[in-house]
């Protein structure tokens, strides 16, 4: 097989949420170094061209109490990634960070100096958080209304760009933004890192998302990983971008996925089998359909139909994410039972199978092929990772699949460069279009 394009992976390590990440006598815990040390180099060794991590400014609630089905509690984003920044050399350091409850002054500020420590390989995923809970550790309290969060994430992203670029300037250029959602006075702390400055990288799918990535961000990290759906994403994506005068190439396409591997189909179907079944518990199962249904479900039965009432909107509209938002709960929720009942499956059967979506199973080889297939659909830039298992979860990608995608030319045998924009193929700064007028 030839092509001239190329996959490449970057792993989302939440550390937390997951059912089984911790699970194995060698995976050690989400507090110690050494865990996040070994999954960074693993993940160097597989070339990836990412580490990401998750930003969480509150422990997860499910109806005023601390979510207890989760691995709960990981430490802050930024400080564990400048602390990677020592022991590892080539792959990018992302760190997820919110517009809703940062400030951007002391955001750019960090972010510029995570891109200097590790000598230009800093990200930043751009994400809005959709929970109710979050702002009641901030001085500003409550959290904004959907639309609201998103133009306050791109007059953030604005002013964050206006501090850089100062810096790029001389440290001390006088920098003053006064929007309506963002506004400080202060000179630029830092000169530009070797990429001139973070990686933009942006989650968030509503049409405000979309909208928000298309004019702002240089990938985006959608939860979009089936192949139709894959191709769909990227090409409303890129219909988006001339209108903020892009070019269709300046945006690259990252799906989060899980990959669950082995040497044979059969072997991996009977690990994911193994997987699903401890992600997805009866009660994990119940309490995913909750906040769809705005209601405590329960009394039902996690073997048993989906629920047959409706969900309660008034209490999940206006502030959420898209999906929970008043029709598309509703809509969502039928959708749901229809689908569920059409194929006889119970709540806990529905819930593996929506998990599975984002699941690639299988051997080495026949992952190898499928991924082949997303090379050459062009919609897929990369997969983010997030690993169901520390460390087999990547060990299994490093050692088994990449072998076999190079193999096929379709990854690649060394990094490129030594920033993460050059090692992604993003044109450098002065090379895109926006700049070219
Ligand atoms: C793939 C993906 C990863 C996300 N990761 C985080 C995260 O780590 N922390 C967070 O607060 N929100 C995260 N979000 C949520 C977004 O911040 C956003 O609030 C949410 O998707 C609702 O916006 P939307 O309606 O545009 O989708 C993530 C969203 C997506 C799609």
């Amino acid at each position: 097989m030839t092509t001239s394009r190329r996959i490449q992976f970057g792993v989302f390590f939440q550390g937390v949420n997951f059912g089984t990440i911790w699970s194995s006598d060698r995976s050690g815990s989400q507090y110690d170094f050494e865990s996040f040390r070994r999954i960074a180099q693993t993940a160097e060794r597989g070339l990836f061209s990412a580490f990401f991590l998750g930003e969480g400014l509150r422990l997860r609630e499910h109806f005023g109490r601390i979510h207890e089905l989760d691995i709960a509690g990981r430490p802050d984003a930024q400080t564990q990634l400048a602390a990677l920044a020592s022991v590892t050399e080539r792959i990018g350091l992302v760190a997820t960070q919110n517009t809703t409850y940062n400030d951007p002054y002391d955001l750019a500020k960090r972010l510029n100096s995570l891109d200097l420590l590790s000598e230009g390989r800093a990200g930043w995923n751009i994400v809005t958080t959709d929970n109710a809970w979050t702002g009641a550790n901030f001085r500003r309290g409550g959290y904004l209304e959907h639309a609201d969060r998103y133009r306050r994430a791109a007059q953030f992203v604005v002013a964050a760009q206006r501090l850089w670029d100062a810096g790029a300037d001389g440290v001390g250029t006088p920098v003053s933004v006064a929007d309506q959602l963002v506004s400080f006075e202060g000179p630029a702390p830092l000169p530009p890192s070797a990429q001139g400055r973070p990686v933009l990288f942006q989650a968030g799918d509503s049409d405000e998302g979309r909208e928000f990535a298309a004019s702002s961000a240089d990938v985006i990290f959608s939860a979009h990983p089936g192949l139709e759906d894959a191709i769909s994403f990227a090409a409303d994506l890129r219909r988006r971008l001339p209108a903020h005068g892009r070019a269709v190439d300046e945006l690259k396409f990252f799906p989060g996925a899980q990959f669950i591997l082995a040497a044979t189909d059969s072997e991996a179907r009977e690990k994911a089998d193994w997987v699903t079944r401890a992600q997805v518990s009866p009660q994990t199962a119940i309490r995913f359909l909750e906040p769809i249904w705005g209601r405590d479900l329960s009394e039902y039965d996690a073997n048993g139909p989906l629920p047959d009432i409706d969900p309660v909107v008034e209490e999940v509209d206006g502030q959420r994410g898209s999906l929970f938002q008043g029709r598309r709960a509703l809509e969502t929720a039928r959708e749901w039972r229809d689908s569920a009942a059409a194929e006889g499956l119970s709540i806990r059967e529905f819930v593996i199978k929506r998990s599975s979506l984002r699941t690639f199973v299988g051997g080495y080889s026949s992952i190898a092929d499928r991924i082949v297939q997303y090379v050459d659909a062009g919609a897929v830039d990369g997969f983010n990772v997030s690993p169901y298992l520390v460390p087999e979860g990547l060990d299994d990608i490093v050692d088994g699949l990449i072998p076999e995608l190079q193999e096929r030319g379709v990854y690649p045998t060394e990094y490129v460069g030594s920033t993460l924009r050059e090692n992604l193929g993003l044109p450098a700064l002065g090379e895109r279009a926006e700049f070219a007028a």
